[in-house]
């Protein structure tokens, strides 16, 4: 009790977090009012408790269906603005002082939403964050796995204005059947922008995506990557180069990728030396911020005090932050 006490108390850093993944059911019935979407409030009876209903999923699939559904509530700046503000004073409710947050461009682009609205709306958040409330950030644009390469390498070729304010590139979206050496072109180009490269593997798919990721797209970081208990040389090389896994235990319980958090990993990857983070994911669907994520872990997956500490450092080291910039929270 008094480790969740500490956890929740000490400055962190939030690595694997969809801005869209924050949107709460009340902002999305209030968002679907604005924008007057009678077809899905009628499907959802124009009830905030039905909308909160629906938030039960069998699968990563079953998620991206209802999570891409109700996108079309974010339509205009405001809608991106007001999202990423909200999650931003949670975010510091919690203690939380440096947030990497992904967006999925090219699905809002796909629905007819330019580029320019979403980063607009959400830099224009995270710059009000950085003045009052001293936050640090960094902003990561995700290609969806659904893209073709073709698509994926056209979405990275047209981010060269937006380039001052994003850091990186990242891979979301269906695993199955869209192996992430698909988008090796993509990568490469993001990375002759200079852009950092991540990548969504071994959520539900095998430890060869994960493989896949380091290979081919040359990511710095795994985010889930929770199947590579599945590989033990794979285990190993992540030991070795210390490439962190961003992993997010209430999503892996919603999604149905662990059956209970007692059985999560997590606490076993932390004794194999992984350098892992703990992270929410998309925490309005899956029950729980940053600050619920260490404490259910505390309670189930029985993190000691070593534990914790690893789960805060890594938060930091595992970041996109400089040198210089870890030195003020370290
Ligand atoms: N996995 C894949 N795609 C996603 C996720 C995730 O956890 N969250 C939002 N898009
Ligand atoms: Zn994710």
């Amino acid at each position: 009790q008094f480790l969740g006490f500490l956890a929740t108390r000490v400055p962190k850093t939030e690595l694997h977090l969809h801005i869209e993944g924050t949107l709460e059911p009340e902002l999305a019935f209030q968002l679907a009012k604005k924008h007057d979407l009678h077809g899905l409030l009628s499907k959802y009876q124009y009830s905030v408790e039905r909308i909160q209903e629906s938030y039960q999923f069998e699968d990563l699939q079953s998620f991206l269906d209802l999570y891409y559904d109700f996108m079309q509530v974010l339509q205009d700046s405001e809608d991106f603005f007001r999202l990423t503000l909200t999650y931003l004073e949670r975010a510091r409710s919690q203690n939380i002082c440096h947030v990497e947050i992904f967006f999925d461009g090219p699905f809002h682009v796909k629905r007819g939403i330019a580029l320019s609205t979403v980063i607009d709306g959400i830099r224009a958040a995270l710059e009000y964050g950085e003045t009052h409330w001293r936050f640090t950030w960094r902003l990561i644009m995700c290609l969806q796995r659904e893209l073709s390469p073709t698509d994926a390498l056209q979405c990275v070729r047209e981010l060269a204005p937006f380039r001052p304010w994003l850091h990186g590139i990242g891979l979301d979206g269906a695993e199955f059947p869209n192996p992430p050496d698909r988008f090796s072109a993509a990568f490469e180009l993001a990375r002759s922008m200079g852009l950092r490269c991540v990548a969504h593997a071994g959520e539900e798919g095998p430890p060869e995506y994960i493989r896949m990721a380091l290979d081919s797209l040359q990511v710095e970081r795994i985010d889930h990557g929770v199947q590579v208990t599945k590989d033990p040389t794979l285990l190993e090389l992540l030991r070795a180069t210390q490439i962190p896994l961003t992993v997010c235990p209430l999503s892996n319980l919603r999604l149905h990728v662990v059956d209970s958090l007692s059985e999560h990993p997590l606490r076993q990857l932390l004794d194999d030396g992984l350098c892992v983070t703990l992270n929410s994911d998309d925490p309005a669907y899956f029950g729980g911020y940053l600050n619920e994520n260490f404490t259910v872990m505390i309670r189930e997956n029985g993190l000691r005090c070593a534990h914790v500490a690893a789960l805060l450092q890594n938060s930091f080291v595992a970041s996109f932050l400089d040198t210089d910039e870890c030195q003020r929270y370290l």
